[in-house]
């Protein structure tokens, strides 16, 4: 390597940080986890949204959040990011516009484009250099035709993994087709409903042939490299479930092929679908919830949160002990 080359690197490193900083981080976690929880403010008393919101769509990034109320359309909110335990810091926040308001046959559940936010877990000069090549990545891509994902979309991709998220394996089986693919912008809104965003230029979840029925397993963290590897199955319409590396069974009500080592597994039937721009929104009823095992799941959080947890000796905190059928 030459003398510039090494410096560049050097250099690099020096103002960006370790590479880690940019990938998706892989850890163990008791479900549900209690480490991040997430708040809503601006609609009313501010309220811990954790356990029912879910991105809809990466780019222009949008959340859903169930509640309760109708909040005025166009309201700006904002999404706070806070540790649980500990000295209970802010992490991030993202400022969201309230933009609609889906009725379904159980929770109302509301979208909010995201117009700022601010991340807190990155030291300010490592933040500006990042969002300067950002930037100069989104400009290229958007000169190129490429899909373009701006610094804001960016970011709050990134402050959204700050709170540990699950990662499923969802189970396709109708009309001739067969697939299974990992997934982890989802989440149980409530009142039955379980919402989910899948890439719209995508085979997986969004080529021909609608879904309609599925099943969705969590997975113990022992599997996390086999169940990565199943990422590019989102490109296929259908795959031979025959050539899988694992044994199925079938899933409880409907028979869907389920993994041998699902620790829980939803069957859900698909009610809406939502085009919102990169991904589709759909949002399901559960018909059924079976609970095999209890195990540390599978879970992701960002690079810049798995830092600044370890610099910052973050711990789990005491979660409330697992009971079967929670959802
Ligand atoms: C653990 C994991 C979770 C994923 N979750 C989602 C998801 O929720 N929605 C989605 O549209 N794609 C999801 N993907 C698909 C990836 O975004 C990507 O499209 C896929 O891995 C193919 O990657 P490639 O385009 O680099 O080949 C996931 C992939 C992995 C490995």
């Amino acid at each position: 390597m030459s003398l510039f080359a090494k410096l560049r690197k050097i250099l690099r490193a020096a103002l960006l940080g370790n590479p880690e900083l940019s990938r998706a981080f892989d850890l163990p976690i008791q479900a549900p986890q209690c480490e991040v929880s997430v708040w809503l403010h601006g609609t009313g008393a501010p309220r811990d949204v954790t356990t029912c919101h879910s991105v809809a769509c990466s780019v222009p990034f949008t959340l859903c959040i169930s509640g309760e109320g109708r909040a005025p359309l166009n309201r700006r909110a904002a999404l706070r990011f806070h540790e649980r335990g500990g000295e209970k810091r802010l992490l991030g926040v993202i400022e969201l516009q309230h933009e609609a308001v889906i009725p379904t046959g159980g929770p109302e559940l509301h979208l909010y484009k995201a117009v700022a936010c601010t991340n807190l877990c990155l030291p300010r000069l490592r933040h500006w250099v990042r969002s300067a090549l950002v930037a100069r990545a989104y400009s290229k891509d958007l000169a190129s035709g490429r899909m373009a994902v701006s610094l804001l979309d960016n970011g709050c991709n990134e402050i959204f993994f700050f709170c540990p998220r699950p990662v499923a394996l969802v189970s396709v089986q109708q009309a001739g087709r067969c697939n299974i693919f990992p997934m982890n912008l989802m989440g149980p809104v409530g009142q039955g409903y379980f919402v989910f965003a899948l890439n719209s230029s995508k085979q997986g979840g969004t080529g021909s042939g609608a879904l309609v029925d599925l099943a969705l397993s969590t997975i113990p963290f022992e599997y996390a490299e086999q169940v990565r590897q199943l990422g590019k199955n989102h490109h296929y319409h259908s795959i031979d479930f025959d050539q899988l590396y694992f044994a199925t069974q079938p899933s409880p009500k409907l028979g869907i092929p389920v993994p041998h080592f699902a620790l829980a597994v939803r069957e859900l039937r698909v009610e809406q679908t939502h085009c919102l721009g990169s991904h589709t929104f759909f949002i399901a009823r559960i018909l059924h919830r079976h609970v095999y095992q209890n195990a540390p799941e599978f879970h992701r959080i960002h690079g810049i949160y798995a830092a600044y947890r370890r610099k910052s000796g973050v711990g789990v905190p005491n979660c409330p002990k697992w009971q079967p059928g929670t959802s």
